[in-house]
């Protein structure tokens, strides 16, 4: 392929040394779990973001569902949510037992509408759970209700900035993945929590380790999730580049958008938003054919996401959501395709891209 969605031997080949003198001191101690490596870990990434507390627990999908729980959403609570995400979002607030309450999305940022989500408050309205999606802040400031907390889905958004706060320190708690495709990423599953809450904090720390509370003393039902010696050593290298890499995917972005602004719906950018474009994703409305065109051209585009989440079967199925209650996010999943943006994309590869799209509509 001319240009892969993402080529990451090419990130991690830099890093070949760092690695593996982490993993030599790693097995020199042999202290695999909760040492040294994941405090520091934590301290530094909670320093970046501007927040009090990170916890590293074993995916993004563990940092929804522990985030959840250590806010008290349970059974009987409903939870507002975007019907435009990966379905992990909505997996956490089922696996929690609670509702999940769809408001639909800003046709411009994918992002949660906030007027749609004041219109989906009930009594039992518990928390909003906002996407930052592909990169890009949702409104998170205007989510603010009384007596529901804000939980950030941030796991495609590492870095990105929101009238200069970074996501994760935006709402009450937040989840973020490091997943080997996300803009900060581990070489296998990760991911951490990050809050201001010194409780909430507590809670996380007590349910990634079954809920102990003293040697084989357990007070709750948790789970077993920690991020691991070696992904956090892995993580604190990469840390330090992640505003570079960011950098870069923004700089790809504005080549896109200065390309094609006149050919594809191009990202729009709303106010405030330090945009940190984990995807590059456009509108247009033959997306079938485009894709299948670029695919043959050797350009690694994906389609995030094809099936809005009230559409998937559980939902369907167990809380009778049906086609048309959500248009924006349906007609999103019509018509979104992502080109790849990766740090290291070479300036040809960005030009075959932007030529392949023209090409397609007969303007190269
Ligand atoms: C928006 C969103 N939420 C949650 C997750 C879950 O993260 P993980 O794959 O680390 O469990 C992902 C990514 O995979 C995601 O893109």
């Amino acid at each position: 392929m001319k240009v892969p969605p993402v080529n990451l031997v090419k990130q991690n080949e830099a890093f070949r040394e760092e690695f593996e003198a982490a993993l030599r001191e790693i097995l020199s101690d042999a202290h695999f779990v909760l040492g040294p490596r994941l405090r520091k870990f934590e301290e530094e990434f909670a320093r970046y973001l501007g927040v009090g507390y990170a916890i590293g627990v074993n995916s993004g999908t563990d940092a929804l569902v522990l985030s959840l729980r250590a806010i008290g959403v349970g059974r009987g609570d409903e939870v507002i949510t975007t019907p435009f995400s990966f379905y992990a979002t909505v997996e956490a607030i089922l696996l929690v037992g609670a509702k999940p309450v769809f408001a639909d999305i800003d046709p411009r940022t994918f992002n949660l509408n906030p007027e749609a989500v004041r219109e989906a408050i009930t009594p039992r309205t518990k928390a909003i759970l906002p996407v930052h999606l592909f990169g890009q802040a949702a409104e998170v400031e205007r989510m603010g209700f009384p007596n529901v907390r804000v939980v950030e889905d941030a796991a495609q958004a590492a870095g990105a900035e929101r009238f200069g706060r970074k996501v994760g320190s935006l709402g009450d708690v937040a989840a973020f993945s490091f997943y080997p495709t996300k803009n900060l990423s581990a070489l296998g599953d990760g991911g951490a929590i990050t809050t201001g809450d010194r409780e909430v904090a507590e809670r996380v720390r007590r349910l990634r380790v079954h809920c102990q509370t003293g040697k084989y003393v357990h007070e709750g039902v948790g789970y077993n999730s920690r991020l691991d010696e070696i992904q956090a050593a892995f993580l604190s290298v990469k840390l330090k580049h992640l505003d570079r890499w960011n950098a870069r995917r923004r700089e790809i972005a504005n080549l896109y958008t200065e390309a094609l602004k006149d050919t594809v719906i191009t990202p729009y950018v709303a106010e405030g938003n330090l945009h940190v474009f984990h995807q590059y994703t456009v509108r247009v409305e033959d997306r079938d054919g485009l894709r299948d065109f670029l695919l043959k051209r050797g350009v690694g585009v994906s389609v995030f996401y094809p099936v809005p989440l009230h559409l998937q079967r559980v939902l369907r199925e167990e809380f009778g959501y049906r086609e048309g209650q959500f248009p924006e996010a349906e007609r999103a999943a019509r018509e979104v395709l992502s080109l790849p943006i990766y740090p290291e994309m070479e300036d040809w590869q960005v030009e075959y891209v932007i030529e392949s799209v023209k090409r397609y509509y007969g303007k190269a």
